[in-house]
């Protein structure tokens, strides 16, 4: 079997890849070990920037986004028992953000894939990457499939990355001593913008999916066992974590879904080998604290679609050897934006009276000076592509 670029991974990397290049008339096989049911039901990120909808739409994706995705024009930093707008509608104006779950974004894009005849195989087994420096191709199931480009778009855990030579990439990395306990439950949002909460007990963050369905995170430790919070635990802790403000009350409701999500950050330079081309989180991982990992995939999957849109179209492997570069600088300024969030917003263990009057007074500079919120607001709401 032959394909022009051989895709692993079917989250949104993978999955929009497939799609640009085949708008561009280059052809891909998507290789996923999940089910496809279990990738579409797969909670995780909810935040999408300017850029990150504008692509989505203008690859002809977007229109059950544009219905039931939520626009909203600011956020709430809450501390101190005071609850402080960050206004993008004024700060940034004409840009903002739209709150659509990762896992619509995927079903959106399995859709429009097969609806254009595109190859997408999931449960398959085994896949291994090979000859990354010419002549390429992936092992999978027993079959092979030939390829002029791989792009491993396999997430953390993928086997693209560990694919390449010892020694070729380098890798920078800081684990964080806590995790979230993400939950999803069926109860209509307690606040029209997303809280960003930084209590004495502890980071929460409450986020929404629809009218009807909201979406909350509670840092922990990092060896949380999510069977050590049943329900009740985790609205008690909300409450306390929320219930800072006077007057505010948050409602309950079902509780649909529960995970841990380790936090890290990480990235590897460069993020290609020969014929290996690496986007998402398969090169870079942010704690999610800035919304910003779903976002950096679609940038990255952006850039490569262009270089790789040269290369078929004019045998020109400029942007393609350029690949790494165009991503990193945004990848970076991401990686610096979500390390800040989480460092101003979570409590740390080692953490002394000096440290936390740190976080506060840094916390009352960001929701005081025009400048510093601005600085918040342009980088939430995403960096204009280059
Ligand atoms: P992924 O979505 O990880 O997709 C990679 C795909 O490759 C997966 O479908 C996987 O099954 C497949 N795969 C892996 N190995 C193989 C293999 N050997 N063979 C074939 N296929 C393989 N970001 C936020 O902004 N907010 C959040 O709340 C948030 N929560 C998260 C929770 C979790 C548990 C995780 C892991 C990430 C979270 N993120 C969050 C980050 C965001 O979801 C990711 O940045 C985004 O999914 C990146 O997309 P991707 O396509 O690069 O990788
Ligand atoms: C979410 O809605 O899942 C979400 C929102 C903001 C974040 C992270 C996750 O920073």
């Amino acid at each position: 079997m032959r394909t022009q670029v051989g895709i692993i991974g079917a989250g949104p990397a993978g999955l929009l890849l497939s799609h640009l290049l085949h708008l561009r008339g280059i052809s891909s096989v998507v290789l996923e070990r999940r089910s496809r049911d279990y990738v579409e039901r797969r909670v995780r990120a909810g935040v999408l920037e300017q850029g990150t909808v504008d692509t989505l739409d203008e690859a002809g994706v977007g229109a059950r986004m544009r219905r039931e995705g939520l626009p909203h024009h600011g956020i709430e930093l809450r501390y101190g028992g005071a609850g402080h707008r960050i206004a993008f509608d004024k700060l940034v104006p004409g840009r903002a953000i739209t709150v659509y779950g990762q896992q619509e974004v995927v079903k959106d894009l399995i859709a429009a894939r097969l609806a254009a005849g595109g190859d997408l195989r999931f449960e398959v087994e085994d896949v291994a990457v090979h000859s990354l420096e010419s002549e390429p191709y992936v092992t999978f199931g027993g079959e092979r499939l030939d390829c002029d480009v791989i792009a491993g778009c396999d997430g953390f855990h993928g086997v693209s990355r560990p694919s390449v030579p010892e020694g070729v990439l380098e890798v920078f990395e800081r684990e964080y001593p806590f995790a979230w306990l993400g939950v999803l439950a069926e109860v209509a949002p307690s606040s029209e913008e997303l809280i960003y909460a930084r209590t004495e007990r502890g980071f929460a963050l409450h986020s929404m999916r629809s009218p009807t369905v909201s979406r909350f995170y509670l840092q922990v430790p990092a060896d949380t066992d999510v069977a050590d919070w049943p329900d009740e635990r985790v609205w008690a802790e909300l409450k306390a974590r929320l219930e800072t403000v006077p007057g505010f009350e948050l409602a309950t409701g079902e509780i649909i879904e529960k995970g841990v999500t380790p936090m890290r950050s990480f990235v590897v330079e460069p993020m290609q080998y020969g014929r290996l081309y690496l986007a998402g989180d398969a090169a870079h991982i942010v704690p999610p604290t800035g919304a910003k990992g779903l976002n950096l995939a679609v940038a990255d999957v952006r850039v490569l679609t262009e270089a790789l849109a040269a290369f078929f179209e004019h045998g020109s492997s400029e942007l393609l050897d350029g690949y790494s570069r165009a991503c990193l600088k945004r990848v970076w300024r991401a990686q610096h934006f979500s390390w800040w969030m989480t460092t101003l917003l979570h409590t740390f263990d080692d953490d002394d009276p000096y440290g936390r009057r740190l976080q506060t007074s840094y916390l009352d500079y960001v929701t005081s000076s025009e400048a510093a919120a601005t600085t918040l607001a342009e980088n939430y709401v995403g960096l204009p592509s280059d």
